[in-house]
């Protein structure tokens, strides 16, 4: 038997021993048969350590040590529940909390944008999605956007590659999926976008955008107010109200940027609202025929409306966050407070 298999027995043995000792005496006995300094049989075994070939002497030492240390260990153990007799089990404080495991949590911007996608497809909207990397292309020229626009300008937009960049705004799986299906379409498309922006309070250089598509024969700017009327009702709550100011967007006409009733005062005006009783949540508008030209469609046949917003902007509003940059800085002792009013 070589040294390793020695102190494996032994300790096995040891296990058996001590567990089976009854009583203090009982358990000295067992330590002097195991570490007495005389017939100890861990004892023995290390003194004959010194016998052993010089290079093989430290590995079995540190094994002996180990053994040594895990036999001190279960006597311990043992002694202590000998010395207090049936109330080691009563020394446990049952009323004690017990330990709280931190648990991960969906982040608030994806929960919006949950809501938002639950909002939606109550009202028949489907989840789409499209790359994060697009060609310009898709991300401006079928978008009825030319690449002399300002948006098109390195300054404005992080690019790949020529010709290829991290998505600016959601608008191209607009493209996408009317490329690849007929009306009617109702889609709502949740994704990550890419400015070149400053960090600050109320941009970042890259967050979630929504973008929404409904195309059919005979839609009208009816069903554009109607849907989204019914949408910010849904999400903001019953008593909402809405307005829509004219805008612009290349790849809409008309346009329009959509306003809730301040989800704080109610309209009255408040440092959330900049006293203005109103907070801008979309963008929207009916799809320009340009659009349609390109994704195939006859104009003539079908229209359709489009609207987007940031899940960041949304959930600002929703939870009362000053500050978009407190989302993305991701301070878990931040996000586990972040329960929706
Ligand atoms: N793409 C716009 C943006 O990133 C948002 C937008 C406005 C999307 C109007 C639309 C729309 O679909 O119709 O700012």
């Amino acid at each position: 038997m070589d040294l390793r298999q020695e102190l494996e027995a032994l300790q096995r043995a040891a296990e058996q021993a001590i567990a089976g000792a009854g009583t203090p005496d009982a358990l000295e006995a067992v330590r002097i048969g195991l570490l007495g300094r005389k017939e100890g049989r861990l004892t023995e075994i290390m003194r004959g350590l010194g016998k052993l070939p010089a290079d093989e002497r430290p590995a079995a030492g540190a094994a002996a040590n180990r053994s040594k240390e895990c036999i001190t260990a279960l006597l311990d153990a043992r002694a202590s529940v000998l010395a207090g007799g049936g109330a080691a089990v009563a020394r446990v404080d049952l009323s004690m909390p017990g330990r709280r495991r931190w648990r991960g949590a969906r982040h608030p911007v994806t929960l919006v944008v949950d809501e938002i996608c639950a909002v939606l497809a109550g009202l028949g909207f489907t989840r789409a999605r499209g790359p994060e990397a697009e060609t310009d292309w898709y991300n401006f020229t079928a978008l009825n956007t030319p690449l002399d626009h300002p948006a098109a300008d390195m300054h404005d937009t992080f690019y790949l590659a020529p010709g290829v960049l991290p998505r600016r705004h959601t608008a191209p799986v607009q493209m996408r999926v009317t490329q690849q299906i007929q009306p009617p379409i109702r889609i709502v498309a949740p994704g990550t976008v890419y400015r070149r922006d400053p960090f600050d309070a109320s941009h970042a250089p890259a967050f979630e955008q929504l973008e929404g598509l409904a195309v059919d024969e005979g839609i009208g700017f009816v069903d554009l107010k109607a849907t989204l009327t019914e949408f910010a009702r849904q999400l903001f709550g019953s008593g909402t109200r809405v307005r829509f100011r004219p805008s612009f967007f290349p790849f809409t006409e008309p346009s329009a940027e959509m306003d809730v009733s301040c989800v704080l005062c109610g309209g009255g005006g408040c440092s959330a609202c900049k006293q203005t009783g109103w907070m801008e949540i979309m963008g929207a508008g009916m799809v320009h025929p340009a659009v349609f030209t390109n994704a195939g469609y006859d104009p003539e046949r079908y229209t359709g409306f489009a609207f987007g917003m940031g899940a960041a902007r949304i959930a600002m509003i929703l939870y009362g966050f000053p500050d978009i940059r407190l989302l993305y800085e991701n301070d878990v002792r931040l996000l586990e407070q972040l329960v929706r009013p």
